[in-house]
């Protein structure tokens, strides 16, 4: 929509406060005026006060008029910072890739860029000194009983992706832990973090991991102040990030970590590029990978920006989630998913964990709170059947699914295409386009 459309608009709209302005004149002069014996000059004023009220509601209609009709014009500099949304012609797209199955899309799903800078609380704002502080807290080796292991030790974020590549990591004097270290890129916007998401922030988080016995082994919080304290090169940057006359205290400790931490941020991935609007960003097969995400119904958990219904975009969702949905005794044996149930008591059938997100995942491996997968591949077969109850079949004709309800004693009949393993490919080819291009450059030079 050019200037010649605006133009067009603007000349209706002038000819129509035209047209208003000669019925406002008639009906003074051969209504209004003769009934309520007015002189000529009170007719004019009459004319003035009834005409000025017209003029200043057709100004609010033309103003409302040309924002909503020519957006691009009028405010879309004032939304360019916000990295717009972008809305996907799904129609459009299965045509232009044949051979994806898109049932039951119906609603357009908004498909999002990260924002450069993720959100803090009120109390502790990201400022360069804090973050500054924070990245040398991060790196520091006296954070560990025996001075061993940084927070980087087991989230390499100078080399790798923000994680060890271990199932289990390795923490003080070689003791190995139960869950596999996810990785702090991009988790500013997590809403809760942990695999079973029991801290509310990065700042609670940052806590955890110096106490926590299998990994950093400090006895109290007050060992790890005393630790920070005994050296006088902190003095400075700690009077810097938190004022001159406070005692360095374990608050300002992990403030600053969460600091460094909200600035840990990847954009630079072949989706965010397509996002913005480079259409040659994805190629065909990750193309069919979005679509397929979308249909098979995976937004349903891995939503919004992040791939995780467990952060802070709107709108708010739960942010933990069953695994197993469906149950699958195969894959749940095979990769002894059960054992540890998360955030759901032991013992429970079911577990649940805080949805992840899915940000660098093909450079994270292992996958899952155990870390028990080591191919992407894999996972996409384990959440498609026990999370959609999907099944993997390259058989097009097989579409029914027989369905035996325990509770119901009844066998129901499900008509749902299976996913072929051209569309698993799919799926690991779009979630290989959320790999940050200097995290895999990094990873291809061999640092990873
Ligand atoms: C011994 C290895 C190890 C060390 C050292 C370590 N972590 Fe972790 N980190 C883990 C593991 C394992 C988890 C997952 C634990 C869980 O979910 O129960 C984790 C989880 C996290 C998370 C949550 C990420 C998310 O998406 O939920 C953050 C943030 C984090 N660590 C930051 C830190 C910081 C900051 C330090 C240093 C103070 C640190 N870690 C030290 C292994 C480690
Ligand atoms: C009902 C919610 C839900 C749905 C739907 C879902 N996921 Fe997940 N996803 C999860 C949860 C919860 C986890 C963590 C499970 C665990 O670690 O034990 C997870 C983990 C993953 C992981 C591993 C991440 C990592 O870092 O280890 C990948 C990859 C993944 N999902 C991809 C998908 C794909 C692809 C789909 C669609 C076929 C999908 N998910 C559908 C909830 C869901």
């Amino acid at each position: 929509m050019g200037n010649a459309g605006l133009i067009v608009f603007m000349y209706v709209g002038i000819g129509l406060l035209i047209m208003g302005f000669s019925v406002l004149l008639f009906m003074v002069k051969f209504e209004l005026g003769p009934v309520s014996n007015l002189s000529p000059g009170r007719r004019w004023l009459m004319t003035l006060v009834l005409g000025s009220g017209m003029v200043a509601f057709s100004i609010k209609l033309f103003i409302l008029a040309t924002l909503v009709k020519f957006p691009d014009l009028t405010i879309k500099w004032s939304i360019a910072e916000q990295k717009g949304p972008l809305v996907v012609d799904w129609e459009q797209l299965n045509k232009d890739a044949p051979g994806i199955r898109l049932p039951g899309i119906q609603q357009a799903y908004v498909w999002r860029t990260l924002p450069d800078r993720a959100p803090f609380p009120a109390w502790n704002p990201t400022t360069p000194e804090k973050v500054a502080l924070g990245k040398r807290l991060f790196h520091d080796k006296a954070l560990s009983i025996d001075r061993t292991l940084s927070c980087s030790s087991c989230h390499d974020v100078l080399n790798g992706a923000g994680e060890d590549h271990r199932s289990g990591s390795l923490g003080v004097g070689g003791q190995v832990g139960g869950r596999n270290a996810p990785t702090v890129w991009n988790s500013g916007f997590q809403s809760v973090l942990f695999w079973d998401g029991r801290a509310a922030s990065l700042e609670d988080q940052a806590i955890g991991p110096p106490l926590n016995p299998v990994e950093m082994g400090m006895p109290s919080a007050e060992a790890v102040e005393q630790r920070i304290r005994d050296n006088p090169s902190y003095r400075e940057p700690f009077a810097r990030a938190f004022g001159a006359d406070q005692p360095i205290t374990i608050k300002q400790i992990t403030a600053a970590i969460a600091a460094y931490e909200r600035t840990l941020i990847t954009t630079d991935t072949p989706y965010d590029r397509f996002v913005r609007g480079d259409e040659e960003a994805l190629s065909k097969a990750q193309l069919r990978g979005m679509a397929l995400f979308q249909s098979v119904g995976c937004i349903l958990c891995h939503a919004g920006p992040n791939f995780s219904a467990a952060s802070v975009f709107d709108p708010p969702q739960e942010p933990r989630r069953l695994f197993p949905v469906f149950d699958s005794p195969k894959y749940m044996t095979r990769y002894n998913l059960l054992k540890d149930t998360g955030s759901n008591p032991s013992g429970s059938k079911q577990a649940a964990w805080r949805v992840p997100s899915l940000r660098n995942v093909a450079l994270t491996a292992p996958y899952l709170h155990n870390g028990s997968v080591d191919n992407l591949s894999e996972v996409v077969r384990i959440m498609a059947t026990v999370q959609r109850g999907k099944r993997i079949s390259n058989d097009v004709n097989d579409n029914k699914t027989i369905v035996w309800s325990g509770q119901d004693k009844t066998l129901a009949r499900i008509e749902s295409a299976p996913l072929s393993d051209r569309d698993v490919n799919d799926l690991v080819e779009f979630l290989k386009s959320l790999s940050s291009d200097s995290l895999l450059a990094r990873s291809k030079s061999g640092a990873l």
